[in-house]
């Protein structure tokens, strides 16, 4: 309805229209109020206004008046907040078999690495009604991770990993902005979202890669020498990683954490924060050892040793190949 009114920007993600749709409700709501309050204002400006020989009468309360006033704007409210809450919730929760790319942040640009090992600067190549969920870090500050026409914005912060997702509805190109100051050329850090047919991407994927994300993780997991301790049959100093990721861990604490990509991060970079139950915490950092590419791979690593994940990487693979993906989404869904 709004394509062509240049005060909307584009509308090419599954959730811009549910964002949309709220806005325009708090919108035609404040419009309203605000019509309400002022017409009041005038009419009883004039209706109450100061008369010869007339002697203001004093009212003292009402309380069918003040239950009014009280219950309507509540209900308007528990609505918008109801509504926000489902819109928030759908946009903050990346659907299972979303694909899954890494975004680092820095000074002043952005670096993204496909699963698949692609890789691409200020450029996000993305097929149009797959699932996307982005896996995010900043190398220096914080950052922000903005796509206007998919109604997403996100921190990319230092130290952590944030999420977003996304399914792109329209191909085309789009704008991504960094929406947080960052630094001189913050303003210079923008980027392209490019949204292809799935057979251009396709096309586009079997392009120059240096083989998956998870290999390359699995290389440095063998040059850093994690894979002493961290043996696949469990008779290692550490934890074996085989199934780890997504499941819950037990702490020597007696908390228990989802081992999920912070805290595959966190493990790496500050080992003794979180010790696995039944073990010592005799294993050394690794900050400032490995890049947060290098990160971003390990997480991949360990997230393939994980059956269930790596089925989830090897569907999208087909996914991929096959000339229309649709019918391999659903079937996706379907097991
Ligand atoms: Cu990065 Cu502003």
């Amino acid at each position: 309805m709004f394509d062509n009114l240049p005060l909307w920007p584009e509308r090419a993600s599954s959730t811009a229209g549910n964002v949309d749709a709220l806005y325009i409700f708090l919108l035609i709501v404040s419009g309203l109020m605000t019509l309400l309050i002022f017409t009041a204002v005038v009419y009883f400006a004039a209706r109450y206004r100061r008369r010869r020989g007339v002697l203001a009468e004093q009212i003292e309360g009402s309380t069918p008046l003040e239950l009014t006033w009280s219950i309507i704007p509540l209900g308007v409210f528990l609505v918008i907040f109801a509504w926000g809450a489902v819109v928030y919730f759908k946009s903050r929760t990346p659907p299972r078999d979303s694909t899954e790319v890494y975004v680092v942040a820095k000074q002043w640009m952005w670096k993204v690495e496909h699963a698949e090992g692609q890789r691409e600067i200020n450029e996000l190549h993305v097929p149009v009604g797959r699932d996307v969920k982005l896996i995010m870090t900043s190398q220096d500050v914080i950052h922000s991770f903005y796509v206007p026409a998919f109604r997403m914005k996100q921190d990319v912060l230092p130290g952590r990993y944030t999420v977003e997702w996304f399914r792109a509805t329209k191909p085309g190109t789009y704008h991504l902005f960094c929406a947080e100051y960052c630094g001189t050329q913050h303003s210079g850090m923008i980027g392209s979202i490019v949204v292809m047919e799935p057979a251009q991407f396709e096309a586009w994927m079997s392009g120059g890669t240096t083989g998956p994300l998870s290999a390359t993780g699995e290389k440095i997991f063998a040059e850093l020498g994690c894979v002493t301790c961290h043996r696949a049959d469990s008779q290692g100093r550490g934890p074996s990683l085989q199934g780890l990721f997504g499941k819950p861990v037990l702490l020597q604490d007696g908390r228990t954490v989802t081992a999920d990509e912070n805290y595959v991060r966190e493990s790496i970079l500050d080992p003794g924060a979180k010790i696995v139950n039944g073990f010592k915490p005799v294993m050394p950092t690794f900050q400032g050892l490995v890049s947060e590419e290098q990160l971003n791979a390990l997480v991949a690593y360990v997230k393939s040793l994980s059956s269930s994940s790596a089925g989830g990487v090897k569907a999208n693979a087909a996914a991929v190949a096959m000339p229309d993906p649709a019918p391999a989404k659903g079937s996706q869904v379907n097991q």
